[in-house]
């Protein structure tokens, strides 16, 4: 007995070791941490429970029958995050550069799927060169098995990828059809083909960090949702991240303990937020900082098109998804790149049942040739139709612009909004008062007096939230520092909402 117990002692050492001791000095020479080093700063301390640690590749081609590492280049298995259950993968880079192989598909498949049939979250650690070249098609099979339990997991219950290393082909797509994509900034890249096969294919000379770094895909591509400064801040903010998730589309709202709105003091500094000049912008945060609870809030794509700000917070204690135009940047302006990250984010908290808080204050949609050319239409569209799709409730407040079709598409009353506030401060209208004046009275535009003078009559009838609570589009006119007990109240008398939209295999949305 003793000699199988240490067998399997010895057995279980060779797994852990990995790639050697030389790749993994290797690994941490990079300021990278290994695949069991970052599993145990992800899960709650001693939870983990691996699978398949003695499982090795079959293949025989190129001398590959003589390497074999047990394990075979991913650490899976299950383990707690805050006491709640979520399935983990994490390639290890020691072993084969993490590629994939048949039989390391097969681990990935087999975690996919008991993180699906038990309806929990499912996070990838991914540090890896694609597909094992040596397998061939082998290979490309289990990827294309990993890609359809994606699929179909999409939807049911999060999926989060973390990209800490080189990655390469599959180890890239997969990760694309997951909820979040976090990176780790200066280690971490992501591209379909690497700074080699581009320079062969199209003679550009690049750097695996310009073609496919942080700095790219968290700034400009918008492929990754945000970045880390290092693997433990990464890994810190997933689990941060994974405390305001359910654990899939059934599962009820993660519930923390929290003192109740009306019990805490009014802050009376939101009701002097917006300037007295329309044109002065404010910082949108600030609000959102003073909505949920404790000022906390888990910012998705913080640094990619940041005229729209979205993230998650709490409300007594339960999860909402915030979306709220930012007049800081670009005067909060709806552009192509704005309404994707915003259209996304709606979806997530629609497939999830997490209550959608939007703060408008937006003078319209981008004009221009290069937003035109771009796909403006089809991308504000898709803005648009999340909103729409939405069933959960949705709770909307105009702090001050809402101009044009920016206000139709801002979860307005007309798109099913539950409860649709607006500040005092709050212009409700088709455009601004100059412009609109210079269409309708078109022959007075020489007449600089006259055109002041309409363009106030303009400003006092209709750049005001009145005209709009007047036909019922808007519910109340509330305070400013009204703001959190209002959101609060309306969340708690929304839990039960009920709304279905009639029966389709699904949408078409303007992709
Ligand atoms: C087998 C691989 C490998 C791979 C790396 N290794 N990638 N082994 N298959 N795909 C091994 C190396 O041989 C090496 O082994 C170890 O991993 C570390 O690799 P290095 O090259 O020394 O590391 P580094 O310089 O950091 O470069 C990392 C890398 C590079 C950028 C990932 O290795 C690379 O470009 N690999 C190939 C990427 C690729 O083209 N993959 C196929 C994509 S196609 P030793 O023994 O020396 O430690 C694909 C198909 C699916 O994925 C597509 C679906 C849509």
């Amino acid at each position: 007995m003793k000699t199988m117990l240490t067998r399997l002692a010895e057995r279980r050492a060779e797994a852990e070791a990995g790639g050697g001791a030389r790749r993994v000095a290797a690994q941490h020479a990079k300021g990278k941490l290994t695949a069991r080093e970052r599993i145990e700063l992800l899960l709650d301390e001693g939870s983990f429970e691996e699978f398949d640690m003695f499982v090795e590749h079959r293949a025989v081609d190129f001398g590959m029958e003589t390497q074999k590492i047990p394990g075979d280049g991913v650490v899976t298995g299950w383990g707690t995050i805050t006491g709640r259950a979520v399935f983990v993968f994490a390639k290890d880079f020691t072993v084969f550069g993490g590629s994939l192989s048949e039989a390391h598909a097969q681990k990935i498949m087999k975690i996919q799927d008991m993180a699906l049939r038990n309806r929990a979250p499912i996070i990838g650690l991914f540090d890896a060169g694609g597909a094992r070249i040596q397998e061939g098609v082998a290979a490309l099979g289990g990827y294309g098995e990993v890609f359809q339990r994606n699929v179909l997991a999409s939807g049911v219950i999060p999926q989060i990828s973390l990209i800490m290393g080189p990655c390469a082909g599959g180890d890239v797509y997969s990760p694309a059809m997951t909820d979040f994509i976090f990176m780790v900034k200066d280690t971490s890249y992501m591209f379909v083909t690497g700074p080699d096969v581009v320079k062969t294919v199209t003679n550009e000379t690049v750097t695996a960090e310009e073609l496919g770094g942080a700095s790219i895909h968290a700034v400009r591509s918008s492929v990754a949702d945000n970045a880390y400064e290092n693997d433990v801040e990464a890994l810190l903010q997933t689990r941060r991240l994974i405390d305001f998730l359910p654990a899939s589309n059934v599962a009820p709202m993660p519930d923390w303990p929290a003192e109740p709105v009306g019990f805490q003091d009014k802050d009376l500094s939101l009701d002097t937020l917006v300037p007295d000049n329309p044109n002065k912008p404010y910082d949108i945060k600030e609000l959102i900082l003073k909505t949920v609870d404790d000022g906390d809030f888990f910012e998705i794509q913080a640094a990619h098109a940041k005229n729209i700000v979205v993230g998650f917070g709490r409300v007594e204690g339960r999860t909402v998804g915030l979306v709220a135009n930012q007049p800081i940047v670009l005067a909060g302006v709806l552009d192509s790149d704005a309404s994707r990250k915003a259209a996304r984010f709606v979806r997530f908290c629609d497939c999830f049942n997490i209550p959608i808080v939007t703060f408008v204050d937006v003078p319209g949609f981008l004009p221009g040739t290069a937003q035109e050319y771009g796909g403006l239409i089809k991308h504000g569209a898709k803005l648009l139709y999340a909103y729409a799709e939405a069933t959960v409730p949705k709770i909307t407040i105009i702090t001050r612009k809402a101009f044009g079709g920016a206000y139709d598409v801002m979860a307005s009353k007309h798109l099913r909004g539950d409860l649709n506030f607006a500040w005092p401060t709050a212009q409700i209208a088709v455009m601004g008062a100059k412009g609109a004046v210079e269409i309708i009275f078109r022959s007075d535009v020489g007449d600089a007096e006259k055109i002041a003078a309409k363009t106030k009559d303009y400003e006092d009838r209709f750049l005001s939230p009145f005209v709009a609570a007047e036909r019922g589009y808007i519910d109340e006119v509330i305070m400013p520092h009204a703001t959190r007990r209002r959101v609060a109240l309306g969340l708690a008398m929304l839990r039960g909402k009920v709304l279905e939209n009639p029966w389709k295999k699904h949408g078409n949305i303007p992709l």
